[in-house]
């Protein structure tokens, strides 16, 4: 749902109406928690990239992932999805720094009758993740501030493991990141978390120029064993 690409690249709307023909349609409960995100918040658009829901839960398929952990729930679209592929045995931490998403996504959680599944960590994540050492975590969803995607790198770190997998969301950023010319803040960061990725042996990375780019690194050593 989040289509910045489709801005620079009118093909694009073509690819997501033609995507939207072979995804699984929403059920009643994510129909709903759409409607209200729309009706409720600021920028509904920040919702989960149903393109990019349909990768993770091929990851969650296909790595046998169990544990995940999501920065920026929003409204728990994305939440929700994974949860469900998850299977009951999976578990998905998630932080939330606005009490309004927040309270959204739990209202829906509830609904869904998964609250022993989903753990909502109200708070920013530079104040969550370091409360969470000592867990590990198989995926890692990074969608939260776009001007500390580098922090979040050096908090996660003791988060994980050999074989984690890093999945962040719009680091190419309505084609800004690639545009030599733009120098804000936020894209510069995306800048640098893209090229921390890359540059570090300890982590096999691709970036899958799709939705608002998605950059995917899997760990593959220990840092300090390189
Ligand atoms: C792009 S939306 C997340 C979308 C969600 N992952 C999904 O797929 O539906 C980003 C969310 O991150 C939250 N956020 C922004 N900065 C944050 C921070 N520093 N800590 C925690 N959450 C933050 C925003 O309030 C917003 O709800």
């Amino acid at each position: 749902m989040s289509d910045a690409l489709s801005s620079i690249d009118p093909a694009v709307n073509n690819l997501r109406e033609y995507l939207e023909t072979l995804f699984t349609a929403d059920d009643e409960l994510l129909q709903s928690l759409v409607r209200e995100t729309y009706a409720k918040t600021e920028h509904p658009r920040m919702l989960g990239d149903r393109w990019l829901c349909t990768f993770m839960e091929w990851l969650i398929v296909t790595h046998s992932v169990q544990r995940i952990l999501e920065l920026g729930t929003f409204t728990g679209y994305t939440t929700l999805r994974l949860a469900r592929a998850l299977g009951d045995a999976g578990k998905i931490t998630t932080i939330e720094s606005s009490m309004q998403h927040a309270d959204i996504a739990e209202k829906y959680f509830v609904k869904d009758g998964r609250t022993k599944q989903i753990n909502l960590l109200r708070g920013t994540v530079r104040e969550q993740l370091p409360n969470l050492v000592g867990c590990d975590y198989d995926l890692v969803y990074v969608d939260a501030d776009k001007a500390e995607y580098p922090e979040y790198l050096r908090l996660l770190e003791p988060l994980l493991h050999v074989g984690s997998i890093i999945v962040a969301d719009n680091v190419l950023w309505g084609g800004k990141t690639c545009s030599p010319s733009v120098g804000d803040a936020r894209t510069r960061a995306l800048r640098a978390f893209n090229l921390a990725l890359f540059a570090d042996p300890s982590y096999k990375t691709t970036l899958l120029p799709a939705g608002d780019g998605v950059i995917v690194a899997t760990k593959i050593t220990e840092q300090d064993s390189v």
